[in-house]
């Protein structure tokens, strides 16, 4: 029989960085893209492989193998040790249209994807707190220290206010949000970002310990403007939060470039989303001028454009 699971991807609206030091952030997450895992019986005693032809892979799953260096192999352990170690043989296929290093959370959603398909294969579903929790422990592998915002969004599939170590918030909007998203076509490490942020901050800390305070205070702030619908001033908030991600030295040429652009076509605020120096930026925009914020975004150098109406469509809880 064959099984299929899926993840979207993610964005995050405010709060990226200052996360990792226990400042609140907000998240979305965002389905047009995803990372999907098809499961099919493969023959007696073959095991377990993973085929992603997305990024030239064909892996065999070694379950007693203690160092795996590749996070695909190491969440299929994950999975099948929290599932008991079932004798499986299982040939999965991993697709995803989540551009990797697009700080779109790709490595979380395939991840996700993968060990919801090996415990569907089971009968035996993760709820959500538990494959959250293992998506979490692959995440290190791919991140070193993350803050857990992109497993928990993803694999809740929900809006959420997210804090370390604190309550998770999903929430809703009263009305509708457009978000225009443009990917810069520079993939780039998080590992990196966060590992290069990290030195800033011990090289100063009350300076740079005060710029991730002050992003922690605006999405704050955030949180209220998001709810009731104060799109001026999340706009300028976003703005903002940029600027910040800037003196954090985190931002690039083409992704100043394209929040530039987003503001003079129109939207109320734009930043950089996700780890920065390249991935994606994401602009809060007036329905209307949507569709020319995207075109400028496109001629100002950006691979591809996408719109997320946030509270809009239903989200899917179970994929
Ligand atoms: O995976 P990315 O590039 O979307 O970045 C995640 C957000 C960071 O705050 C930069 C890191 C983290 O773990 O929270």
């Amino acid at each position: 029989m064959m099984h299929s699971a899926s993840a979207p991807g993610k964005v995050i609206l405010l709060g990226e960085h200052a996360v990792v030091y226990g400042y609140p952030a907000i998240a979305i997450p965002f389905g047009t893209m995803r990372a999907t895992a098809k499961a099919v019986p493969s023959p007696s005693g073959s095991g377990v492989s993973i085929i992603a032809r997305d990024v030239g892979r064909a892996l065999h799953v070694h379950l007693d193998d203690d160092t795996p260096d590749n996070a695909l192999t190491y969440a299929a352990q994950l999975a099948l040790r929290a599932l008991g170690k079932p004798s499986l043989d299982l040939t999965i296929e991993i697709k995803s249209s989540i551009p990797i290093g697009g700080g779109f959370g790709s490595g979380a959603a395939v991840s996700a994807a993968l060990m919801r398909v090996i415990a569907l294969a089971v009968e035996r579903p993760f709820v959500n707190e538990e494959l959250n929790q293992l998506v979490f422990e692959v995440e290190k592998m791919h991140h070193g220290t993350p803050s857990g915002i992109d497993n928990t969004v993803i694999v809740l599939n929900q809006p959420i206010f997210f804090q370390k170590d604190k309550l998770i918030q999903p929430f809703k909007v009263e009305s509708p949000l457009t978000f225009v998203i443009a990917y810069s076509g520079v993939p780039a490490s998080t590992r990196e970002t966060v590992g290069d942020v990290r030195k800033l901050y011990q090289s100063n800390p009350d300076h740079y310990g005060s710029i991730l305070a002050q992003i922690g205070a605006l999405v704050t702030t955030g949180q209220n403007a998001l709810q009731t619908g104060e799109v001026h001033q999340l706009g300028e908030l976003m703005t903002q939060n940029h600027r910040l991600l800037r003196e954090l030295t985190i931002s690039s040429e083409i992704l100043d470039r394209l929040v530039e652009t987003a503001q003079s076509a129109g939207a109320f605020g734009a930043k950089l989303s996700g780890g920065g120096r390249g991935g994606n930026i994401i602009a809060l925009a007036p329905p209307e001028k949507s569709e020319g914020i995207s075109a400028a975004l496109r001629t100002a150098g950006a691979v591809r454009t996408w719109l997320l109406i946030l509270g809009e469509a239903p989200t899917d809880p179970k994929t």
